[in-house]
This record gives C-alpha cells, structure tokens and sequence, in this order.
C-alpha cells in the first residue's frame, strides 16, 4: 500500500475538528488539513468538501477522490472544474434514519391534523375530529434511493398506504411502487400528501411545475426535503393562494436562505426549516469516507460512487 497522503476538509457548514477526531479515530495516519492550513498542495490525495468555491480543486495536482460531505451532490456535478476522478458521497443509515424521522414528523402532523388544531387552540376552541385510520391516507414518497426508500419503510410501519415513484422499477415490502415518467400522472393523482426526495439532476429541474401540481388531488399537501428547484416555486406559491395544494412542509428553497421578502414567510398553511430534515455524521459516516480512501491506496474501486453524467 502507498503512503496515505493527506485529506483537505472544506465546509462552511460543518465542524472541521469534529470531523478531523471522528475520521482520524477510525485511521490515525490519515492528515487531515482544512483548505485554509494547506501548506503542501502536492500531498493532498483526497478532498473532503461541502460547496467548495470554484476553482477550489486546481492545485491539487495529485488528487485521487473527492468525497462530498453529504448525500445530495447537486452543487457538485454541474461544475466545470470537476476534476475527472472518482466522486463519492456519503450513505449512511444514520443520516436516512434522521430524514426519516423528518418526514414523519411531517406526514404525521397532516394525517393527525396538527396544523387545524393549533389554531383552533388559537381562538380558543374545543374543537373535536376524529382522527382518521392511518391506511386511508395516501402517501407518495417520489425518489426511492437510499433516502427515500427508509422514509417508505417508516411510513409503512405507521401504517399508511404508501405510494413510491422513480426513475427505475424498485421492490419495497408494503410500497406501491412505480416508476418513470409515464407513471408519474397516475401516481400524483392517488396522493393526498406527497414527499419530494429525489435528487436535483437535469431531469427533475422544475419537474413538479403548475401542470404536475394541479394533478394532485386537491388541498394535497407537499412536503420537499430534497431539492427547492425540483418544485417550480411561482407555481407552488399560486397552488397554495388557489388551494389547491393545501399545506407545504419546506425544507429546501429555490434560493437558500429564503429571501426574506419570499410570500411564502407569511403563509399560514406552509411551515419552513432552513435545509435542516438531515445532515452529515461526522461519527457514523467517517468509517465509510476512511474505507474508500483504503480502497483507493490499495488501487481498488470505491464504494458510492456517483455517476455525474447521470448527475446522482
Ligand atoms: N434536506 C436535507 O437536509 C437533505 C439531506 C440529504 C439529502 N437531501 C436530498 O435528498 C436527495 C435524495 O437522496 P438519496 O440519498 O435518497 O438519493 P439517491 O440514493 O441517489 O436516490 C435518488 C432516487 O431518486 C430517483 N430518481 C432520480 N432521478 C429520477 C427521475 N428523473 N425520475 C424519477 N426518479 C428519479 C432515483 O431513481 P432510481 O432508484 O431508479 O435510480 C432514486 O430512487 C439528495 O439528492 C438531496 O438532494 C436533502
């Protein structure tokens, strides 16, 4: 095996010296360097990063994996400066187990109602209605990867009828599921909330625009944990004011942080977090980042590697 060469952290979200004990815990002779202490360019071999600004890559003449410190790599594919190595991200159960505690949350609060009695509690107001047997509620979880499908599962476990679209034919015990574009009018029609996880790539860029809205049945509630431009979000915004999208769940936005003068702020029926449902974990996913840069000193191929034509 080659000497192991150092790693070069960049993130403007994460904790550098969480993620340098967390992955040095798991190999010792890993160097791990934040961009900004970077003295010997030639002898970082791997790029751990989160955004990196452009042009971040180019004097790192010898390196031999980038790694993205997260599981949606949208910010990464498009780039003109990708060097032409392998990239990974992370998968870790960890992380899907937290987003699925997200949609949960979410999917509970409509089926429960959450949202009508907090207002009632409002007026004040004893307002009784009975709640409803959770397999009458039709769920649609649309991307069905390594996120989406532990959601599923969770919904499933709740009980709920459970719905999956995506790009590939997928088996998930107790979802029904469907893929491709031709099924996507079907399934939208069927679906009282659905929950947006699929990756942002070329193809689902502005997918869910004014046409796939008012496809679902309506007061259908949305809750998007994925992408903001996955949703056209002038067509979500006039979906909400006509009703017929009822109530949103929003964690993702068209731009980051949401500008302030955005309509949705003011809106009752819409609950906002600021890109938050799941986050890296620097404890659970640094054994997989350690592996791969094993796996790369022992010349063989890396786990979770994306493909960047496909752009997921
Ligand atoms: N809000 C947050 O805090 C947060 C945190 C982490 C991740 N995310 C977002 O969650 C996304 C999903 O993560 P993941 O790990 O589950 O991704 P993943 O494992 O790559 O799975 C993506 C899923 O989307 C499906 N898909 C992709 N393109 C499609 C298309 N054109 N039509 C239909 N289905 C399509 C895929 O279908 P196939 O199975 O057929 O390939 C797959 O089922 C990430 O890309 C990221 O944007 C958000």
């Amino acid at each position: 095996m080659s000497s192991l060469g150092q790693m070069v952290f960049y993130s403007d979200f994460d904790d550098f010296n969480v993620w340098k004990e967390a992955l040095q815990h798991c190999l010792p002779e890993l160097e791990i360097v934040h961009s900004t202490a970077v003295t010997h360019p030639e002898k970082v071999h791997y790029a751990l990063v989160w955004k990196p600004p452009q042009g971040f890559f180019a004097r790192f003449d010898n390196l031999k994996l980038v790694i993205n410190l997260g599981a949606g790599v949208d910010s990464l594919v498009g780039r003109p400066d990708l060097p032409d190595l392998p990239i990974t991200r992370l998968s870790d159960p960890n992380m899907a187990r937290m987003m699925a505690g997200y949609v949960l949350f979410a999917v509970l609060r409509y089926a429960r109602e959450i949202p009508y009695f907090e207002q009632a509690q409002q007026e004040p107001a004893w307002s009784y209605r009975h709640p409803r047997s959770p397999e009458d509620v039709h769920v649609g979880v649309l991307g069905l990867g390594e996120l989406g499908a532990y959601a599923a599962t969770e919904l499933v476990r709740q009980g709920f009828t459970v719905h999956g679209w995506s790009r590939s034919q997928k088996e998930i015990e107790g979802v029904c599921c469907s893929y491709g574009t031709a099924a996507l009018p079907a399934f939208l029609g069927q679906c009282e909330t659905i929950v947006v996880m699929l990756p942002l790539t070329p193809e689902t860029r502005g997918l869910l625009d004014e046409h796939h809205l008012n496809l679902l049945p309506r007061g259908a509630n949305i809750i998007n944990v994925s992408r903001g431009e996955v949703i056209v979000e002038d067509a979500l915004i006039n979906a909400l004011k006509t009703g017929q999208i009822g109530q949103a769940t929003l964690d993702v936005f068209t731009k980051e942080p949401l500008p302030l003068d955005s309509p949705l702020w003011a809106m009752q029926q819409v609950l906002i977090t600021p890109h938050l449902a799941s986050v890296a974990l620097p404890l659970s996913s640094s054994p997989q980042i350690v592996d791969n840069v094993l796996r790369i000193c022992g010349g063989k191929p890396v786990l979770h590697q994306i493909e960047v034509m496909r752009g997921y």
